[in-house]
């Protein structure tokens, strides 16, 4: 038996217990020997499990219950929109239409594929308010890639090759510096001023005829709408650079505002985020890249067309950057994301934007007393807490982080941004309701109580877990990725 409490048990296998039976074979019996060269067939059958069906069974489910899901419980990740994904998306996204289809299929026979494709592509424009959008980027950090690899191209394009530098916020997600960084351009690190927001005096005194563009997420890491947006736009403009939407966080503004109204030139979506992809344990994701009339020769090939014969991917595209991804993007998010769309339709996803802002806000200020609050103003769609007050106790935001676990709740994101002491970025998402909220602010404050009266309970953390603290540099540094038999 598994107990939930206990660690598993993978010895589970017993001489002779099958857990198949296979139909006999319908086909004539091959020679391995008249297939592969000997040296690649075994002397001996391999070692596997012999275990049953049930027992197996029972195996996977008992793994799959120790993962914390959205589905499982409240996750309230800063940065990463761990929202409800809808079960509608997963219907759908098994249609046999959509599910049995092979990307090297002729176009004549997919075109219903191509025109969700097509018709998504429709949708993020009008949400984004740009002139044309790719969906091969596969994530958000390959979409900001994409983008920064067509800004490259079009400033050679215009013999612009002194453009070597590219402006991030010091509060940007660490995939931005690191994009750029791939793309072959140098950053520079711009500031934050005490509000929160871009400093705009150092911003001046960055840019110049070497900017090639500033990457901005709008909220910004902090969760804070970057009020002078139309001014940094024109700051970069002036200079000749490209301003870059990172839009992981548009969940905070979709419907509200559109990046390409606030100056933008091109932006990136997560659709596993907004847009409810699944996403956690590794993917897959979707990253599409929207750009503005300028950058669109750019965009990765081939580009999907309408015509009068119906759709067809275009590949005679003499400036694009090339393909980005084998085949088209990662289809089945971007079904589930089309599904979204159309399910909530346009007041449904303002609806989304409106809650996903009462949630941060309703909790940030229950939390306030408890906690340091660092930019004192409304937030968007997520806020940053400092544990500041709680390090003088001795007792560390990663002590809070693992506290949190005792009570089966996954912790908010932490030590991000890196310019506020001892973070705790929370993101509570639209999805959940005010008692779930309500919860997890109680909990939260009772640790911070607990730190002043009993800071050991906190400082030893988690007690309820099947594996208490872990050393999690050794983990990263010396991982342990093969079962070996005891
Ligand atoms: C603000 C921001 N930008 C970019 C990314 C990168 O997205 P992805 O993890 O899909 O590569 C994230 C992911 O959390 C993010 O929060």
């Amino acid at each position: 038996m598994h107990k939930d409490n206990q660690p598993l048990v993978f010895e589970l296998s017993r001489e002779g217990r099958i857990g198949y039976s296979l139909t006999d074979l319908d086909v004539p019996e091959v020679d391995l020997s008249e297939l592969l060269p000997s040296s690649l067939i075994r002397e001996e059958a391999a070692e596997l499990p012999e275990i049953s069906e049930l027992d197996l069974m029972r195996h996977y489910t008992a793994l799959s219950n120790r993962n914390h899901g959205v589905d499982s419980g409240f996750y309230p990740l800063g940065s990463c929109t761990m929202k409800y994904n809808p079960k509608i998306n997963e219907s759908v996204a098994r249609f046999p239409g959509f599910a049995h289809i092979h990307p090297l299929q002729a176009e004549e026979t997919v075109q219903g594929a191509l025109e969700l494709m097509y018709d998504l592509q429709e949708h993020l424009i009008e949400i984004t308010g740009m002139d044309e959008v790719t969906l091969q980027p596969a994530a958000g950090a390959h979409g900001e890639w994409t983008a920064l690899m067509m800004i490259r191209a079009f400033h050679e394009a215009n013999g612009d090759t002194q453009r070597t530098k590219v402006l991030v916020p010091d509060s940007a997600h660490g995939t931005n510096p690191a994009s750029a960084t791939v793309a072959g351009f140098d950053t520079v690190t711009v500031k934050t001023a005490s509000n929160g927001l871009v400093d705009l005096e150092d911003l001046k005194t960055k840019v110049g005829d070497d900017t090639a563009a500033l990457m901005l997420t709008n909220p910004n890491t902090l969760g804070l709408f970057e009020e002078d947006i139309l001014e940094i736009a024109d700051i970069i403009h002036a200079v000749g650079g490209k301003v870059y939407y990172d839009g992981a966080n548009l969940n905070a503004v979709m419907s509200k505002a559109r990046p390409g109204d606030m100056g933008f030139d091109c932006v990136h979506l997560n659709l596993h985020k907004t847009f409810t992809g699944p996403h956690g344990g590794g993917g897959p994701g979707s990253g599409p890249v929207g750009v503005k009339a300028d950058l669109i020769p750019y965009l990765p090939k081939p580009v999907l067309v309408k015509t009068e014969e119906g759709f067809k991917f275009d590949y005679d595209r003499p400036h694009t950057i090339g393909r980005v991804k084998p085949y088209y993007g990662n289809f089945g998010i971007n079904v589930r994301a089309y599904t979204y769309i159309r399910s909530m339709g346009p007041d449904g996803l303002k609806a989304v934007t409106e809650n996903a802002v009462i949630n941060a806000n309703y909790m940030m200020r229950r939390l306030e007393p408890h906690f340091e609050l660092p930019f004192k103003q409304h937030c968007k769609h997520e806020f940053v807490l400092s544990g500041s007050r709680q390090k003088k106790l001795g007792v560390r935001t990663l002590d809070i982080a693992k506290r949190l676990l005792d009570f089966g709740y996954h912790p908010p994101t932490t030590y991000f941004p890196l310019n506020v002491e001892e973070a705790l970025m929370i993101e509570p998402t639209e999805t959940e309701s005010k008692e779930t909220l309500d919860e997890f602010c109680d909990i939260l404050i009772q640790i911070a109580k607990e730190t002043e009266e009993n800071p050991e309970i906190v400082q030893e953390a988690p007690h309820t877990t099947v594996i208490n603290r872990l050393d999690e540099t050794l983990a990263a540094r010396n991982p342990v990725l093969r079962y070996t038999k005891a």
